[in-house]
């Protein structure tokens, strides 16, 4: 089988985020958007295909999620995880971020800590500010190089919370935490009887060299690990809008479900079932073929900066399609650095400072586009950082 991810295609008559809300992100439709975390490239053809069989049915109403759809996700956590999950464990969402901030409306109260460890994807922040819980940030350690965790710090912020964030593998800074690093924080949740809502997310999108660890997977009874996962960044269908968290424990499982119910969270749209499906049973071969892609591309863009834009320095993703440029080196704050980007380079990046005040002076760079496009992107960078001076 054979995968053209070279291929352009645009995107712009879609309305595709990433484009179509350039002007009230950058102030401008003249930037090249790699902020948005999907992808340029077409989805799996069983993808497209099961789509189209739904469609040619012409009723679409309200749909029950069939047992096949559960069956789906369990073989692929068993082969790709080695982690074997529950049909009774499973709750089907419309995504990541609700299920997020439904579980901890659903296992917190008012004013309960939540952990979030930045410079980490926004919306673990919001789940805490906008349920009224209290955030509690553990940064992560940045020797200049990599990022890691820092214990002694959860251990004290764990005093005061009911709920850990985890980011597994890590947006934006490309983490695929060791076995060790989720053992420790295994035991600490242990310790201070934490839930650990652990978005696994990018699971799939890790690079050959490295491997993901389902932390549930590692707990034993796994009681307290509520885990979110998802074919949507796997697959590049985020539009589409289905998710699920896997929870073992029946106790807080029923009170994610009671939540879930309470605000009318359905899971009935016949198109994302199909795609879910779909791209679980058969996309193997395509994701197999993407990350040899991305990660080809990943090393052309590092060998790239640190030969002709040393400036910059690159955080090199153990997973994730996200660059984490550490820009520093500009010396340019936020504002500028935004501008800087925008207007001089032509490129629509996520700043940094979005992921937390740890991510200062830094900008992420999608690159899960054709691979001349990221190189001529970084080539602008490269030429408008030396006319700096
Ligand atoms: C860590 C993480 N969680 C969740 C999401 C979004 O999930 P959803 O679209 O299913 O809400 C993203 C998207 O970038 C992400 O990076």
């Amino acid at each position: 089988m054979s995968f053209d991810f070279d291929q352009e295609i645009s995107r712009l008559t879609t309305h595709a985020l990433k484009f179509a809300a350039r002007q009230n992100m950058f102030g401008t439709e003249d930037a090249q958007p790699m902020w948005v975390a999907d992808m340029d490239f077409a989805a799996p053809e069983a993808v497209t295909n099961a789509l189209i069989e739904r469609a040619r049915h012409p009723v679409y109403g309200y749909t029950l999620p069939p047992e096949s759809v559960y069956e789906s996700l369990i073989c692929w956590m068993q082969q790709r995880h080695g982690w074997a999950i529950q049909r009774d464990w499973v709750l089907l969402t419309p995504g990541v971020v609700p299920s997020i901030n439904a579980t901890v409306l659903a296992l917190t109260q008012p004013g309960e800590g939540v952990i979030a460890q930045s410079p980490v994807y926004a919306p673990f922040f919001s789940a805490a500010t906008q349920t009224g819980r209290m955030l509690v940030l553990n940064p992560l350690r940045f020797d200049g190089q990599r990022y890691t965790f820092d214990f002694g710090h959860l251990e004290s912020c764990a005093t005061k919370a009911r709920l850990l964030l985890l980011c597994s593998p890590h947006n934006p800074v490309g983490r695929v935490w060791r076995k060790d690093e989720l053992e420790q924080i295994l035991a600490i949740a242990r310790r201070h009887d934490l839930t650990i809502i652990s978005d696994e997310i990018h699971a799939d999108l890790v690079y050959p060299e490295f491997h993901h660890h389902a932390l549930a997977s590692l707990a034993g009874d796994a009681t307290n690990i509520v885990t979110a996962v998802a074919p949507s960044k796997t697959f590049n269908i985020p539009g589409l809008g289905l998710s699920a968290l896997i929870v073992p424990d029946a106790e807080r499982r029923r009170a994610i479900a009671q939540t879930l119910d309470m605000i009318h969270m359905s899971v009935g749209n016949p198109f994302s079932l199909a795609a879910f499906e779909a791209a679980y049973r058969a996309g193997a071969p395509w994701l197999t073929a993407l990350l040899v892609y991305l990660r080809e591309t990943r090393d052309e863009a590092a060998r790239f900066l640190a030969e002709q834009l040393p400036q910059i320095r690159l955080v090199a993703p153990e997973a994730t399609y996200l660059l984490w440029l550490d820009c520093r080196a500009l010396g340019m704050n936020d504002a500028e650095l935004k501008r800087f980007m925008t207007r001089d380079a032509k490129l629509g990046l996520s700043p940094g400072a979005q992921f937390g005040a740890q991510g200062a002076g830094f900008m992420r760079m999608n690159i899960a586009a054709p691979r001349h496009q990221v190189m001529a992107a970084l080539q602008r960078l490269r030429d408008a950082v030396s006319t700096l001076g």
